[in-house]
């Protein structure tokens, strides 16, 4: 029996929550700093819309164009008893639905790959499902699977990221460990070089796939043998489209025009385009690349050392080591192109090594899923940063699209772009469908948020003519492409509003407002130092927790919150909107007063919000965790809710003592308090796991949803002892090889209601008739 030690999930982090923020934007104006005379909470003033029902919201305002209209008004109630917290592990979900097992990591996609053995020893991975599903959509196919058939429900693609891969990493005490335990036999190599065997293999599970699914006697399984079907990996030819195609700083020895890219990475949110494409972000993509401990000089020599603010700024600081060390797997470019150091005796373009590597990457990528023939495009004009989900706001023939974006890092901000062309509803079936992406997200303008403590807040265009940006001293931007792509910097440059962690953002298909997870802040401070930052308005919570019954932490915003925005006039093109706090995560039991500010209920509560989608048939938000703080109670789940909408709730002022024993009151926007009937838990994941991606059939009857890394936490050390693995789903359900010993998988479920009823509601009026 190995009885080292295990790392706690928790130490797994890092690699999610890089602080690379280190501009002197402030908390603002927004921090009340006085001694509170009154602590009665504040009204909100609710506009003359503000006539959301406890249990029910008026559904009347349909702007998902091409839909039928609505009814005028839509009852809407929970029709399931909420799933108790758990650490079991297994998936919960309520009685009266089933959850199975679709599509598990390593399960072929080719009718030649053989079966899934899950020892270590399979290969073929260009054939398989990769790891870590993540953000995922639903495509429909005609019934005879030949063409695009938006509200097809027995027929489809379904389309997901591949983010990552378990492995132990860098954790303290512990030494570095590069490879991803549970798919060699051994648990991989630790040692440098890497084995190329490996890292082809390591390489192949990241990315995105494709498979056709269809609903036979109301049950979903995949076609193995599908001509849809498809990997795409951070080896797939991609083209550079928008503003940044052929700019210098996209030059590399793959591409020396600057117009190609190979490959996609850490995929982590989805969305899908009004014209039927996929969209995925890249999120945390620096962490793969090394540099050397003397780039600084070397680019310096070179006479770029403006790089060096760029990568310090994207999380790559010089002798930074790689995630997986990838660039030792051999000496050809499909290795060495994770080495981003200015090589000795090379050009200073970039055209001759890959020290330009890492801006090929951050980016919201563009596939038709349909259709294998048609270049996947890296879509610049929307900014690069640590992309997680990119969703559209409701659309009006004649107006511009908005697409909503977070930057999850903490301290990053929230942006959104909106479209140079118009919206023509001919477009939702378009003849070419990647050539309408062009057409929509090539060219408009990128914007920033900055949350002010009143209530409204202001998005700021990152524009090279903006002063605030063409004078920034920290970097000289070039042009409006260096702006894009180093959008972090011009956002800095403008005074954003640093938020905790932006992960997906969703849009309400009735009321259009916009909500955004801010999963957790652990340098979210009151008197912060360093790269910390300050409670502000729309961050306004700092609060120890303790975890397995040791001692309070350090305090932070361990919870995270769901933050939503209106715009105004209800315009996606808008520079204005207002803004509050949907929901506040918390421990039921927790200081209702200063930490469970929504007074959640212990069929509620819930920990650091990730997922984020709201159904298109019945407008249903739901709410997935990636939690290491809660994980001693519960393993991490899913909740769905009826939202209210902005300025339903509340002002509630928070006051913090400071260590001079001055007071520093921040007023908090709670949205209207859940309830029973409008917010439940309606499923908890395996152990170790993160539950992310969500979608569903156009009739709103199969919800996929995808369970990351079950058992994430495994040393090399420990692979040749099951008993050593946190989890062993989904083989201990009896899905694939292993049975009770079997090495965890991510994998995609779907859901159905035993009576073969819509998800999540009673009722039978919809928002569309699909
Ligand atoms: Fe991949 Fe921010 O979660
Ligand atoms: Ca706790
Ligand atoms: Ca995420
Ligand atoms: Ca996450």
């Amino acid at each position: 029996m190995n009885t080292s030690p295990r790392p706690e999930r928790t130490a797994l982090a890092g690699s999610d929550a890089e602080n690379c923020n280190t501009s002197a934007n402030p908390a603002f104006g927004d921090v009340l700093e006085a001694r509170l005379s009154r602590r009665n909470a504040l009204r909100l003033s609710v506009g003359s819309a503000g006539a959301a029902v406890l249990g029910t919201v008026g559904l009347s305002a349909c702007g998902g164009g091409g839909d039928a209209a609505p009814p005028a008004s839509v009852p809407l109630a929970l029709n399931f008893a909420a799933v108790p917290k758990s650490t079991a592990d297994a998936v919960s979900v309520p009685a009266g639905y089933t959850a199975a097992v679709l599509f598990a990591l390593g399960d072929p996609i080719a009718a030649a790959t053989p079966d899934y053995r899950n020892d270590g020893t399979d290969g073929d991975f260009d054939n398989r499902a990769g790891d870590h599903h993540d953000g995922m959509e639903y495509f429909g196919l005609n019934a005879t699977g030949t063409a695009r058939d938006a509200a097809g429900s027995t027929r489809g693609l379904l389309v997901q990221n591949h983010e990552a891969t378990s492995h132990a990493g860098a954790r303290a005490g512990f030494p570095t460990e590069y490879a991803s335990t549970y798919v060699h036999a051994n648990g991989g190599t630790n040692t440098l070089p890497r084995p190329a065997a490996e890292v082809d293999k390591e390489v192949a599970l990241h990315g995105l796939s494709i498979i056709e699914v269809s609903r036979n006697a109301g049950r979903f399984s995949y076609d193995k043998a599908s001509a849809y079907n498809r990997r795409v990996t951070p080896l797939t030819a991609m083209r550079i489209s928008g503003p940044a195609r052929g700019h210098a700083l996209m030059k590399t020895k793959h591409s020396v025009a600057g117009t190609d890219a190979r490959g996609t990475l850490n995929n982590c949110g989805t969305g899908t385009t009004p014209w039927g494409t996929f969209l995925t972000g890249e999120e945390n993509f620096a962490g793969y690349f090394t540099r050397s401990a003397t780039d600084n000089a070397d680019r310096a020599a070179a006479g770029d050392a403006r790089s060096v603010v760029s990568l310090n700024r994207y999380g790559r600081s010089q002798g930074a080591a790689s995630r997986h060390a990838w660039e030792t797997g051999g000496p050809a470019d499909a290795y060495a192109r994770w080495n981003i150091s200015a090589l000795a005796g090379q050009p200073a373009d970039g055209s001759g090594d890959y020290r330009n590597e890492l801006n090929t990457f951050g980016w919201v990528v563009e596939m038709d899923p349909y259709d294998k023939a048609q270049a996947i495009r890296k879509r610049t004009a929307l900014g690069r940063f640590a992309h997680e989900s990119a969703t559209f706001g409701l659309r009006t023939a004649g107006k511009p699209l908005a697409v909503y974006m977070g930057d999850d890092s903490r301290g990053e901000y929230i942006y959104k772009f909106v479209s140079a062309a118009a919206w023509s509803e001919a477009d939702a079936n378009p003849a070419n469908r990647i050539t309408t992406g062009d057409k929509y997200l090539d060219s408009g303008r990128l914007y920033v948020a900055k949350f002010n403590a009143d209530g409204s807040g202001d998005w700021i265009e990152l524009d090279i003519a903006n002063a605030a940006i063409a004078g920034y001293a920290t970097y000289a931007f070039a042009d409006q492409a260096d702006v894009l792509v180093n959008a972090r910097l011009a956002a800095d440059a403008v005074g954003a509003t640093k938020m905790d962690r932006p992960e997906w953002c969703a849009v309400h298909p009735v009321t259009g407002e916009i909500y955004y997870t801010l999963t957790n802040n652990s340098n979210r401070k009151v008197e912060p130092t360093g790269s910390q930052m300050a409670v502000d308005a729309a961050n306004p919570r700092a609060y120890s927790d303790s975890y397995g019954g040791g001692a309070p932490g350090a305090p932070g915003n361990i919870h995270g919150h769901i933050i939503r925005m209106k715009e105004a006039g209800g315009e996606g093109a808008a520079t204005r909107f207002s803004w509050d706090v949907y929901l506040f995560g918390a421990e039921a039991g927790a200081d209702a007063a200063r930490v469970n500010l929504s007074a959640l209920t212990a069929e509620q509560d819930f920990s650091s919000p990730d997922g984020l989608w709201f159904s298109p048939k019945t407008g249903l938000c739901f709410i997935q965790t990636d939690d290491g703080a809660y994980t001693d109670v519960s393993n991490c789940m899913m909740l769905a809710g009826i939202p209210g909408q902005v300025g339903d709730g509340a002002v509630v002022p928070l006051e913090y003592t400071k260590a001079d024993a001055s007071k520093l009151v921040v007023n908090a926007r709670v949205g209207a308090k859940p309830t029973a009937a409008t917010l439940r838990r309606f499923l908890v994941g395996p152990v170790d796991c993160e539950i992310t991606g969500i979608t569903e059939t156009p009739d709103g009857k199969a919800l996929f949803v995808n369970i990351q890394h079950p058992g994430e936490s495994i040393l090399q050390a420990d692979i040749a002892d099951p008993s050593r693995y946190t989890s062993h789903w989904p083989g201990n359900a009896g899905y694939g090889a292993g049975g009770a010993n079997a090495r965890p998988r991510s994998a995609t479920i779907v859901i159905t209601r035993d009576d073969g009823g819509v998800i999540g509601v009673s009722g039978d009026r919809f928002l569309n008739n699909n």
